[in-house]
């Protein structure tokens, strides 16, 4: 049986996602319904080894649900990579006495706290915020939802443009290694075609498949590519190839970048966050360890942070699919 737990950290880390505050106001109030305390953790693994601490009670967290960002701050820290580093991050934490951690954040996130749990046997526990959706063992990562709903409310407006001049875009979205913003957001625009990382299209195959739009009738299209895509280019390589080989076509390019991040998380977030944060705190005066809390079929279940980071979270093969057939 570990030590007592009084007091728990709470820290958001990496690439921040709408909801994140969310997730902090429900571990910040979950500790205070039970009587124990929360520290608040600035600037992720570096504000951990600065001592940038503060200390939070359920008023601290007051109208943060709807407010994207996170109150927290994020950053990515080279520092706690070394050993040294994470020495210091557990002397603040023995000085601060805080017995335990709720992690937010996404693999690079949990990895730092499994070595940490490895090196200290500190009680670490994950909580997926990512807008990605790359992790395994959950369903759906906290600030997924917001960011689809706003890449699908751009591409609709870029839509609207292509239209009226009947061009061609090129739509990049986020995902250096996954494709569920392009392919899931992509599917709710209508995109005529997306380039994910998990699947090689090909040049030529992508040609063809804007050859046949175009003898289909189609005045515009949308062609979502995601950040990491296989296909080998960039999106302004690809867009100027497509130019070349495909003169009838009137090419553009947008790449939507950070705003990808920002904004008032949707309700889903919202919900979400919430659940995941009291289940974070509530494992943890369980006396449970090292564990992502993630939803599966709406229940909140827990997976081992090492199959978290080493599991992969599949795509919808269907969807790709799916996503072909309204190609036509
Ligand atoms: O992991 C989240 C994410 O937004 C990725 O989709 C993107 O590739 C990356 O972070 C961008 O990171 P940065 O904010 O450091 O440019």
């Amino acid at each position: 049986m570990g030590k007592k737990i009084e007091k728990i950290g709470v820290m958001t880390s990496g690439g921040d996602a709408p909801g994140m505050n969310a997730a902090i106001r429900a571990v910040v109030r979950s500790c205070s319904y039970y009587r124990i305390e929360c520290v608040g953790i600035y600037r992720g693994y570096q504000g951990l080894i600065e001592g940038d601490f503060v200390r939070l009670g359920p008023r601290s967290v007051s109208n943060i649900i709807s407010k994207g960002g996170t109150l927290l701050k994020s950053a990515r820290s080279k520092e706690f990579r070394t050993k040294e580093g994470r020495e210091k991050a557990y002397k603040n934490l023995k000085n601060e006495k805080i017995d335990a951690l709720v992690l937010i954040g996404g693999d690079g996130t949990f990895t730092g706290g499994m070595v940490f749990n490895s090196e200290y046997d500190f009680p670490c526990i994950g909580i997926p915020g990512t807008i990605d959706n790359d992790i395994f063992g959950t369903n759906f990562t906290i600030g997924y939802d917001t960011a689809l709903n706003t890449v699908v409310g751009v591409i609709d407006k870029i839509r609207d443009t292509a239209s009226s001049h009947n061009r061609l875009f090129f739509v990049e979205v986020m995902g250096r290694d996954a494709g569920f913003i392009a392919l899931n957001a992509g599917v709710g625009a209508g995109a005529e075609e997306i380039l994910i990382p998990e699947e090689d299209m090909g040049l030529e195959r992508l040609l063809e498949c804007l050859k046949r739009t175009k003898r289909s009738g189609k005045s515009s299209s949308i062609v979502v590519v995601a950040e990491g895509d296989k296909i080998g280019k960039n999106v302004f390589e690809l867009a100027n190839y497509v130019e070349e080989n495909l003169p009838e076509y009137e090419v553009r390019v947008s790449v939507l970048g950070h705003m990808q991040r920002g904004g008032a998380p949707s309700c889903f977030d919202r919900v979400l966050a919430t659940r995941l944060g009291v289940k974070a705190v509530e494992l943890l005066l369980d006396g449970k360890t090292n564990v992502m809390v993630g939803l599966i079929n709406n229940s909140v279940e827990t997976t081992e942070l090492e199959k978290a980071v080493k599991g992969h979270h599949e795509i919808s093969g269907d969807l790709l699919r799916v996503s072909d057939m309204m190609a036509i």
